[in-house]
């Protein structure tokens, strides 16, 4: 079933579109969220690295700084080369130089918890093997190398994922009092500093806060998910019902013709039964008219075996025609183009009595073929003409004109009189069953526009009324081509 198949596709479009959406804002959404760690994550190690650095500069800038010695504090080795390392206040204090790199080193030892994040001062040239470089740091500082200023790169150490920045620390004139005997010069690399971020904690905020973005997701999918499952069983309800529907129509409509193929029928049997004693009643009612005729004086008498005679006349007609009508509807032989000229040679052999009787002109042009069962052509034209002879003014000798036309596709046909012609506002009523303009009970049985009719309408053609040149009607009827 196509309506059934368009349901489901439908739902499953609605479906994919709305899952595709939500699992893109998720997308998009999270992103962002793990955009921002990562850039407060930069933040975080600018700031440390800066702070870093500023006490460094700081120190550089006053060439150390002296402090008193102590446990934790004894002179370095590595500035033995310096001449004043040591010195003694004149009330004979013990002050020795702290370089920045040692100085920052006890700062973050001592104080770590209040320092924060810790950070590293390296070189390939050490003068604190402490200070040696690893892996990556080595990696970033041959990258100042080739001029890089600064590395920047979320990687892991120990496993733990970490923020890690270096940045190249060009030696200045103050470094060079201490880093001076090692061969610099002033803006050479000497080394790298950097901090570390650890990245655990904004990671596990990060993780927390996309599982709460699922969930809010999660349940707004659901919700549009309950939503297209419903507008879908409300879709099969409403088809289910249409089907239905469809469905009692048919049976409606089955019932119907049923009932209509009956009383057809009843109609065809009753006909066809009455036909024979309205034959019998005919032909009994001329003999008694012959027979009695020359022998009957009284007018009265004579007036009704007169009536009695029309009257089973009428009523063989009218039999006649109830079953031409009834017939009317239903090819009785092959569905072909039929030559007009023979049906109507026919018809004018038929009516030749009543053609002779009236003196009327039958006057025909070369006719196209029309496509119709023979049967049913010689009923049209029968009828046609037997209303065209019926309807004559009184006087003047009756012409009967038939032409055709050949249309795209269809055959026209006309069949024009010079009789006394039908007002506009009755041209389409006549063509009703028993219509009749005339009272005149001599005047046909007011079915044969009928019959005209139902034969034309049943091949899909059209049937209508005309002015005619010659005075009187033009009854017009268009027979499309083709089985
Ligand atoms: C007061 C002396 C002094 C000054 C000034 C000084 N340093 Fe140092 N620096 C040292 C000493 C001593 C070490 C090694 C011992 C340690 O780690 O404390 C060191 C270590 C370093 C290291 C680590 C590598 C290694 O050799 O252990 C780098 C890099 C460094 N200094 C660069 C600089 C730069 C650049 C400047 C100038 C901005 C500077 N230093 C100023 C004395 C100094």
């Amino acid at each position: 079933m196509n309506d059934w198949r368009m349901l489901c596709w439908q739902s499953l479009a609605a479906f994919l579109l709305w899952s595709g959406l939500l699992g893109g804002f998720l997308y998009y959404d999270a992103n962002l969220a793990h955009k921002h760690v990562e850039e407060l994550a930069r933040k975080e190690a600018r700031a440390n690295f800066n702070k870093d650095q500023a006490f460094r500069l700081w120190a550089t800038r006053h060439g150390g700084v002296y402090v008193p010695i102590d446990a934790q504090t004894p002179p370095n080795p590595a500035l033995a080369h310096i001449a004043e390392r040591d010195i003694q206040t004149p009330s004979g204090k013990k002050l020795t130089l702290m370089n920045p790199a040692y100085m920052l080193r006890q700062m973050m030892d001592e104080f770590g918890e209040l320092y924060g994040i810790r950070g590293k001062i390296t070189s390939f040239k050490l003068m604190n093997p402490n200070n040696a470089p690893d892996a990556w740091e080595a990696e970033a500082m041959h990258q100042f190398d080739l001029g890089v200023k600064e590395v920047f790169e979320f990687t892991d150490i120990d496993g733990e994922p970490y923020l890690r920045l270096m940045s190249a620390m060009p030696v200045q004139q103050g470094c060079l009092k201490c880093h001076g005997f090692q061969g610099y010069k002033v803006g050479e690399v000497r080394g790298g500093v950097g901090v570390s971020v650890p990245m655990r904690a904004y990671l596990d905020e990060l993780n927390e806060s996309i599982r709460q973005k699922c969930l809010a997701f999660g349940a707004i999918w659901l919700v549009g998910l309950c939503g297209i499952l419903g507008l879908t069983r409300l879709g099969r309800r409403r088809l289910r019902e249409k089907t239905e529907f469809a469905a009692q129509q048919r049976r409606q409509h089955l019932a119907v013709e049923r009932a209509n193929a009956e009383l057809t029928h009843f109609a065809n049997i009753s006909a066809h039964h009455l036909m024979e004693p309205s034959r019998r009643l005919l032909s009994f009612a001329q003999r008694l008219r012959r027979r009695l005729e020359p022998r009957v004086q009284d007018e009265d008498t004579r007036l009704s075996l007169e009536y009695i005679e029309q009257g089973a006349v009428r009523l063989r007609d009218l039999i006649r025609d109830i079953e031409r009508y009834l017939a009317a509807g239903m090819p009785r032989a092959a569905v072909q183009p039929s030559d007009p000229g023979l049906a109507l040679a026919e018809v004018e052999q038929r009516l030749a009595a009543r053609i002779l009787d009236s003196g009327a002109q039958i006057e025909t042009t070369a006719l196209d073929a029309v496509c119709l069962d023979r049967p049913r052509l010689i009923d049209l034209f029968e009828v046609l003409l037997d209303n065209a002879l019926i309807h004559v003014n009184t006087g003047v000798t009756p012409i009967v004109r038939i032409s055709g036309a050949r249309l795209p596709s269809a055959v026209r046909m006309r069949l024009e009189d010079n009789g006394p012609g039908i007002p506009e506002e009755y041209r389409e009523r006549v063509f009703g069953v028993f219509e009749r303009l005339a009272p005149n009970p001599l005047a046909g049985t007011g079915i044969g526009l009928a019959i005209a009719r139902r034969i034309v309408e049943s091949r899909n053609g059209r049937i209508w009324l005309e002015p005619s040149a010659l005075g009187g009607t033009a009854v017009v009827f268009e027979l499309p081509d083709g089985g």
